[in-house]
């Protein structure tokens, strides 16, 4: 559910024309709905309401602090992956004890800063890993929380450069090796203190089952672990809830949530969730420019002022974002690719689509762009990043501003 409508003919962000917002700040720009968020993290909350929970929003999603502090302001702790992360948190506001680290490859300053910070835990997810960490908390004299963040070996069903619970991935240990570094750490890292078992099986998931089966495998893990002595207050359950871009029958959170809850009935533990794509996938758009229509001799491209470099998702995992006219016009509908003016025929948003007829000077809304849009985005072709704006009713906000030549060549200098 999301604000982005038609009022008659012209496509609306809340109670604003995008016709209005594009005029003022140009585009290629990002527009954000406010009641969007408001609304995608209520409805998270609610379905654990009936269970001790924490929602750590997956900064990573879309990193914006105008967007963290609308989460954060709900009650949101953030799901970090890095110093940087860390940072922007902070600036958003973020509460230390409501942030996990996660991430294969924490470099030893990043540590430090987290441990400085005092956030909630590590999700730790290689042995050298634990090692560093405990050597880095007996420098600076603290104790570092930490959970393993296990591999299941469950398959999420998803695209698979997003999908993290298998074996042949790079994420987590496996259950047997994460036990023993349990007992290891317990025995003879001792500025160490485990307190949850952490799980994150991939992005984009529209089925219920490999949540389920990762769970199943996770309680064993406790189990085996208060078994051991190991006090488990925490299981974190990652991210990884799909949403609809084109027709998916992704779950609604109240359905994963009574899955979820039933599955853990009498566990005893509090439940952090990490979720990204689900609060601000939809809560997005990408507003772009027709620059130019062409026929070539096999296709009909309309060329837009945007390109991969600002949404990078449909050259990557060749993934579906729907595309609406920001004034609907009522011609005869094409079939066309839509393209960016990157040179590589990789910059696509669309392929072979039945779209309304574009003409040069028309405003397109790429729709789903709030997760893993601006946050993937680069300066690819020495293009400047785009404006973020934020919409709160009928009022907007620039939350980031374009990107200036000059910001292009900041710290760079000649030989
Ligand atoms: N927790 C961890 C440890 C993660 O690695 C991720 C995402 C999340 C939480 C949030 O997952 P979400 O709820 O958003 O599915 N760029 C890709 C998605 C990469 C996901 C990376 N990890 C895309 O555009 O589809």
């Amino acid at each position: 559910m999301h604000f982005f409508t038609y009022k008659k003919n012209k496509f609306y962000a809340e109670d604003i024309a995008v016709e209005k917002i594009a005029k003022e700040v140009g585009t290629p720009c990002y527009v954000y709905s406010q009641k969007t968020l408001t609304r995608h993290y209520a409805a998270f909350d609610e379905a654990f309401e009936s269970v001790p929970h924490l929602i750590c929003y997956s900064v990573k999603a879309n990193s914006n602090i105008a967007v963290l502090n609308t989460f954060i302001k709900q009650g949101s702790g953030v799901d970090i992956v890095s110093g940087g992360e860390l940072f922007r948190a902070l600036k958003a506001g973020a509460n230390p004890k409501k942030i996990v680290y996660s991430g294969v490859g924490k470099r030893e300053d990043e540590i430090e800063y987290a441990l400085k910070t005092g956030i909630l835990m590590f999700n730790v997810e290689s042995p050298e890993e634990l090692r560093t960490i405990n050597k880095i908390a007996g420098r600076l004299k603290k104790k570092a929380s930490f959970a393993v963040r296990v591999n299941p070996n469950v398959d999420a069903k998803t695209h698979p450069y997003i999908s993290t619970g298998l074996k042949k991935n790079k994420f987590g240990i496996a259950t047997e090796q994460a036990i023993k570094e349990y007992i290891f750490a317990k025995n003879n890292l001792k500025n160490l203190v485990p307190i949850g078992v952490d799980c994150h099986i991939g992005s984009q998931l529209t089925q219920i089952s490999p949540f389920v089966d990762a769970l199943k495998k996770t309680k064993n893990i406790i189990a085996t672990l208060r078994k051991e002595g190991i006090d488990v207050k925490y299981l974190d359950m990652g991210g990884g809830l799909g949403i609809t871009y084109k027709d998916e029958d992704a779950p609604h959170p109240s359905k994963y949530g009574k899955a979820v809850i039933s599955e853990t009935k009498g566990l005893d533990v509090t439940l952090i969730f990490e979720p990204g794509r689900v609060m601000v996938g939809n809560a997005g758009i990408l507003v772009a420019k027709v620059l130019y229509t062409k026929q070539g001799t096999e296709k009909n491209f309309i060329i837009t002022d945007a390109a991969m470099n600002d949404l990078a998702r449909p050259s990557l995992y060749d993934s579906y974002h729907a595309i609406k006219p920001v004034r609907k016009n009522s011609g005869k509908e094409i079939i066309a690719d839509v393209v960016g003016p990157i040179c590589e025929s990789g910059d696509f948003f669309a392929k072979d689509r039945e779209l309304p007829p574009f003409k040069s000077g028309d405003l397109m809304a790429i729709m789903s762009a709030g997760a893993y849009g601006f946050s993937m985005s680069s300066n690819y072709n020495s293009r400047p990043r785009a404006v973020e704006v934020m919409v709160t009713g009928n009022k907007f906000k620039i939350i980031r501003d374009r990107e200036s030549y000059k910001d292009l060549i900041k710290g760079e200098r000649l030989s």
